[in-house]
């Protein structure tokens, strides 16, 4: 056992949650036990949502980097931890603000629809903010005649675009993850089981969403393997979810899909897998890594969210 850490790892973290009034939000992608011991999991917009909702002193949030932003520009009176700093996103990374200011000084006029997956200055620019389980209907909220710039990424926005019949202005940011399925892995399993049903994620390349049955957001597609009448699933996002699936699901079969390369685990977001319970304990105790954040930016950053938020 690591020294400093206590013995029983769960009731500490219960004893601190009681003692700090905290609330443990986690994102599907985590690892399993963190997903038990949170009071609430939930895809982005869910998540965002619950941030918005508490009335807890103290939010220890289990995603990461731009989750837990999120959160504190919804709450700047309250505590908000991250159990590791360095969680980031690929996606938030491809998109720095000076280079979106660039884009939209090009393009005077043009609505800017930024996925969650972004920092709090590339929102802080943006007109309305999208998550994966919203970004068609944010789309269709902005009037036909006017241009639209989708960032960061263009994945999910090449799959809106399609969806809605806009053509939009795409900047070209990946998910490490989901750029990372193989086509011909999911075509050999398809044929090994073709009675499975595939679900993806609109973070994954259009040429794996064409053999997709049902594209949607980690909690679309968790309703849609808990309500579907099939006995197997090929699960194309990031294989945390999973845990969820088997709860919700235990008597079908669920085969996440692998990466290029099966011997590493690149089907796994190693920003989200840096959250340990170890580190969640950690943050309770000490009420650090916090997250603090100017006041300027708080307020350009939460207007594009509450345009999100505000819509039915
Ligand atoms: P959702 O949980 O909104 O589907 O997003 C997936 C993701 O990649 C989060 O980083
Ligand atoms: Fe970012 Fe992809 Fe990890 Fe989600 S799964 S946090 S989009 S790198």
């Amino acid at each position: 056992m690591t020294p400093g850490l206590p013995h029983d790892l769960l009731g500490a973290i219960e004893d601190l949650r009681k003692a700090r009034n905290a609330v443990i939000l986690a994102h599907y992608y985590q690892e399993p036990d963190i997903q038990d011991v949170a009071d609430y999991i939930g895809d982005s917009l869910q998540l965002a949502r619950a941030a918005q909702k508490t009335s807890a002193d103290v939010i220890l949030f289990c995603g990461v980097h731009f989750m837990a932003e999120t959160a504190k520009i919804l709450n700047p009176e309250r505590i908000v931890l991250i159990p590791d700093m360095a969680a980031g996103c690929s996606l938030a990374d491809a998109c720095p603000a000076p280079m979106l200011q660039r884009l939209k000084d090009k393009h005077p006029g043009a609505k800017v629809v930024s996925y969650i997956n972004c920092s709090a200055a590339v929102k802080a620019i943006s007109d309305i903010i999208c998550t994966s389980s919203n970004a068609e209907r944010v789309v269709r909220s902005i009037p036909e005649n006017e241009r639209i710039i989708f960032a960061p990424d263009r994945n999910l926005g090449a799959y809106v675009a399609k969806q809605t019949s806009r053509d939009m202005i795409l900047w070209p940011g990946t998910c490490i993850v989901h750029e990372t399925f193989s086509e011909r892995k999911l075509i050999e399993l398809v044929s090994k089981h073709p009675r499975a049903r595939v679900v993806a994620h609109p973070e994954c390349e259009p040429t794996l969403l064409q053999h997709a049955h049902f594209i949607g957001s980690t909690s679309a597609l968790l309703d849609y393997v808990k309500n579907t009448d099939a006995p197997t699933f090929i699960v194309a996002t990031e294989p945390g979810i999973l845990h969820q699936m088997k709860k919700a699901a235990p008597e079908k079969e669920l085969i996440p899909l692998p990466g290029q390369d099966e011997s590493c685990s690149c089907n796994e977001c190693p920003h989200m897998k840096r959250n340990t319970l170890e580190k969640m304990y950690l943050a309770l105790r000490d009420l650090q890594p916090r997250l603090e954040m100017d006041e300027a930016l708080r307020l350009a950053a939460k207007r594009p969210l509450d345009a999100m938020l505000a819509l039915p």
